[in-house]
């Protein structure tokens, strides 16, 4: 079936950034190289793109962030140590806490937002790490700079604080954090980003990280050589300058929301506001897995959120308008029924 319309992986709709596309093609020539200085190019743009005074060498990529996740968590964890992890979110960090031979403590959203004040309180003395997704997946909330601030203030030295901004592009909220300045500051704190996203490249596997000199290169000692390939460096190095790309990608989100809001407020569908590509439904009329399942029939791939330990909820990518549309008039079909 052609007309499938998936929007549950939070893949961006409008496929690869045209430049990348076009480098890669480019680059299929010289698939029998390793990567040369492909790297270092690729990190120079990201720091000359952030700014802040970071440089080259406050970065790291891997083979999508999740590998730099995994490289974080292999330089911190080890049997005895804790993660503190908001309950739910992404479940990498779980996994790679347990990886590694951690343990994690969970730690419950409030108001299904990312709670700081609790993981302070919940930490003890082997906590090492501290994981924050923000936005949050999979509800599109996120915690702000102030409370950031805060926060970082108070977790005791040495316990490290990954943010991971997987969708921090699609933020617009002035209070969204601007993390340079608490790694200018000297916190103990990594950011981890990626080209699955924004970008459109999940299947290149590019992610990177950034964070104080000293503590990226404790990190970069777990990365393996050449752990992406020349064609993925030169497709994301492509993408940070594809210009056109990302503002289309970003308006497409942005209008999405917006028509978002406006339909599920006239079906009488509670959704919490998001600084994500995706959209958080609550307290839903009807059983959620039941709805993703009528809505697999009509050809349109939802998320149920039960896997997060969420059930009754259902986690929508935002797409283009006409999909946009298509998913509404599923769910108000299925729910009417
Ligand atoms: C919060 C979060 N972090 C990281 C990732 C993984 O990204 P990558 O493709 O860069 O490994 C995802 C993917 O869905 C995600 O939702």
């Amino acid at each position: 079936m052609s007309d499938i319309l998936k929007v549950g992986s939070n893949e961006n709709v409008l496929g690869p950034s045209p430049k990348a596309k076009e480098a890669v093609v480019a680059a299929l020539a010289d698939a029998h190289l390793y990567p040369d200085r492909h790297e270092d190019t690729l990190l120079e743009k990201l720091a000359q793109r952030i700014g802040d005074g970071l440089t080259k060498e406050n970065f790291l990529s891997g083979n999508g962030s999740c590998d730099v996740l995994r490289m974080i968590t292999q330089t911190f964890i080890r049997p005895g140590k804790k993660s503190l992890i908001a309950a739910p979110t992404f479940s990498m960090y779980e996994l790679l806490t347990g990886m590694f031979g951690g343990e994690s403590i969970f730690v419950p959203l409030d108001n299904l937002t990312v709670d700081l004040d609790a993981m302070i309180k919940a930490g003890d003395g082997d906590v090492v790490l501290v994981f924050v997704c923000n936005p949050n997946n999979p509800t599109g909330t996120f915690v702000m700079h102030k409370q950031v601030g805060e926060f970082l203030a108070k977790i005791p030295a040495g316990v490290i604080t990954v943010f991971d901004e997987a969708y921090m592009e699609f933020a617009d909220d002035p209070e969204f954090p601007r993390m340079t300045e608490f790694i200018t500051a000297g916190y103990d704190v990594l950011v981890t980003r990626t080209f699955s996203k924004l970008h459109g490249l999940a299947s290149l596997r590019v992610g990177y990280g950034f964070g104080r000199i000293d503590l990226m290169d404790q990190v970069r000692q777990h990365k393996l050589h050449f752990n992406s390939g020349r064609l993925a460096y030169l497709g994301a190095a492509a993408a940070v300058d594809d210009e056109a790309h990302i503002q289309e990608s970003l308006a497409m989100v942005k209008n999405g929301r917006r028509y978002f809001y406006q339909a599920f407020d006239k079906i009488g569908i509670r959704y919490l506001p998001t600084q994500s590509n995706f959209i958080f439904l609550a307290d839903l009329p009807m059983d959620a897995n039941y709805i993703c399942n009528e809505a697999m029939t009509r050809g349109v791939i939802l998320r149920p959120t039960d896997p997060f330990g969420l059930p009754g909820h259902i986690r929508i990518t935002i797409a283009r308008q006409a999909e946009n549309e298509r998913v509404v008039d599923v769910i108000r079909e299925i729910i009417k029924k």
